[in-house]
């Protein structure tokens, strides 16, 4: 018998199966069993065989992935190998996209095709801009970045064939391309403001400042601290292995869906107060809190279960985020710019008081990525209902990588789970005017 193995007794039955365990890069971190394995379980020949039942994935592989890792435990973070921290500190948004999606970090000839490649498909076609024009003037900014993310889709009706390479890569240029461009026109529109075409002399991060702000000058020229502050953002929001949108990226995907419609699921994933617009939602508790001293009951509060202690808290981390961390420390080189952002006090008050509580450190909850990153967005001048899209323009480079990655591998097939049916067995129909009243 094999030792990498695990032997099942089936009680009902007696009989003793072996199931092979299988290793990623690490043997202690992400060894599994095929869940298929447990089908050939069963008492009988009829029976179906044994499935895991596991609601919201607490503990399923869905994917062997070679892109981020993440050690919860610890707060590790590493796409394709780095550390998030160097690449926070040494690289810039662009390349770290470079790397995700091709796995390694970009020569110099390399690295200037492809911010050549992206800057130049960045304009969307001008009717996306009757699109805009559709929205209420004060529709959420984030359901206009997923319309506008699947309207793509109607301008590019090749990109449907997914599994041709140089019609995928056309498309990973056009999205990372014209997400920043869709994402300030879904800004301009709630401030009223005429849209902004891109400006390619600028880096990816200022040209999409650009889009976002400039007013009536022949050049914006963006601030370098805020740019380079926004470039780490981006850096440090671009993949996060399967988390909720990925997921639904490559579940949407997984149909050959064409990736236009399925980065518009994957946004639509993100918005959601508990996965990306948490960043939102950490602005709103801050105001309702109010100030300092209203700290101590709103902890009671959500010790009560009457709040959640938004920003805190993750499926898989369960030690202080490392990107929270990075963004807590950039956090002051933005106020250095644009003024400190009064919140920024009340939300270190609340960290503070939440870890040491044991109700937070029993359940190893700690401030994630959400918790400081709208404080600075809220200093550079974003309203908080634009933040999640401020996530969602870096996460398109994890969604792409992990797409094409789905797309790659061959054991990959439309996701489709199992079911523990629990409804009524069989029941013969009867006429309406036969049914009672239930
Ligand atoms: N405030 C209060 N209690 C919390 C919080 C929180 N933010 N997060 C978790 N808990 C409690 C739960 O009530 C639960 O307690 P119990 O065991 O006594 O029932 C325990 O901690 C475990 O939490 P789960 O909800 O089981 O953890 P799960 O992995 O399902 O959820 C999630 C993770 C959704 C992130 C959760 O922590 C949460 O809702 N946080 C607030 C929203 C947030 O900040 N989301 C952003 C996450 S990062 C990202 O997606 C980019």
């Amino acid at each position: 018998m094999a030792s990498d193995s695990l032997s099942i007794t089936d009680n009902r039955t007696g009989k003793t199966y072996e199931v092979p365990i299988k290793y990623g890069t690490f043997p202690l971190y992400g060894a599994s069993i095929r869940g298929a394995d447990l089908k050939n379980i069963k008492v009988s020949e009829e029976d179906f065989g044994l499935m895991s039942f596991d609601p919201s994935f607490l503990n399923s592989a869905s994917c062997q992935s070679a892109i981020t890792f993440i050690d919860g435990e610890r707060g590790i973070l590493r796409y394709r190998g780095y550390p998030i921290e160097q690449l926070a500190e040494q690289s810039n948004y662009l390349e770290v996209a470079y790397l995700l999606l091709h796995g390694a970090l970009p020569n110099k000839a390399q690295y200037d095709a492809w911010v050549h490649d992206i800057t130049y498909h960045t304009i969307v076609h001008e009717n996306m801009k009757e699109v805009f024009h559709g929205f209420h003037y004060d529709a959420h900014p984030m359901p206009m970045l997923i319309s506008t993310l699947a309207a793509l889709s109607t301008f590019y009706p090749a990109s449907r064939n997914v599994m041709d390479e140089g019609v995928r890569m056309l498309q990973i240029y056009r999205l990372l391309g014209k997400v920043i461009t869709l994402a300030a026109m879904a800004y301009r529109h709630t401030q009223g403001l005429p849209y902004v075409m891109p400006d390619n002399d600028l880096s990816y991060v200022g040209n999409f400042m650009n889009m976002l702000w400039r007013k009536a000058e022949c050049r914006y020229n963006p601030n370098p601290v805020l740019e380079r502050a926004l470039d780490v953002l981006f850096i440090l929001h671009a993949d996060h292995e399967q988390n909720c949108s990925t997921n639904a990226m490559r579940v949407v995907a997984s149909s050959q869906s064409d990736p236009y419609c399925s980065a518009a699921a994957a946004a639509a994933a993100l918005y959601g107060p508990l996965h990306g617009g948490a960043n939102e939602a950490v602005l709103t508790m801050l105001r309702q809190i109010g100030s300092k001293d209203k700290v101590p009951q709103f902890i009671k509060d959500v010790k009560d279960r009457k709040a959640l202690l938004m920003g805190f808290g993750h499926r898989v981390y369960k030690n202080y985020d490392p990107r929270a961390k990075v963004i807590k420390r950039l956090a002051d080189e933005v106020f250095d710019v644009t003024g400190k952002n009064p919140l920024i006090e009340l939300a270190v008050e609340l960290e503070r008081i939440a870890l040491q509580d044991d109700f937070f450190v029993s359940r190893k909850l700690f401030p994630n990525v959400d918790f400081y990153s709208g404080i600075i967005y809220e200093a550079m001048g974003m309203p908080s209902e634009y933040f999640t899209v401020v996530f969602a323009v870096p996460r398109m480079a994890g969604w792409l990588a992990q797409w094409q990655e789905m797309i790659l591998d061959t054991e990959q097939k439309i996701a489709r789970p199992r079911q523990v049916y629990t409804g009524v067995a069989i029941r013969d129909y009867e006429p309406i005017e036969k049914r009672s009243a239930k």
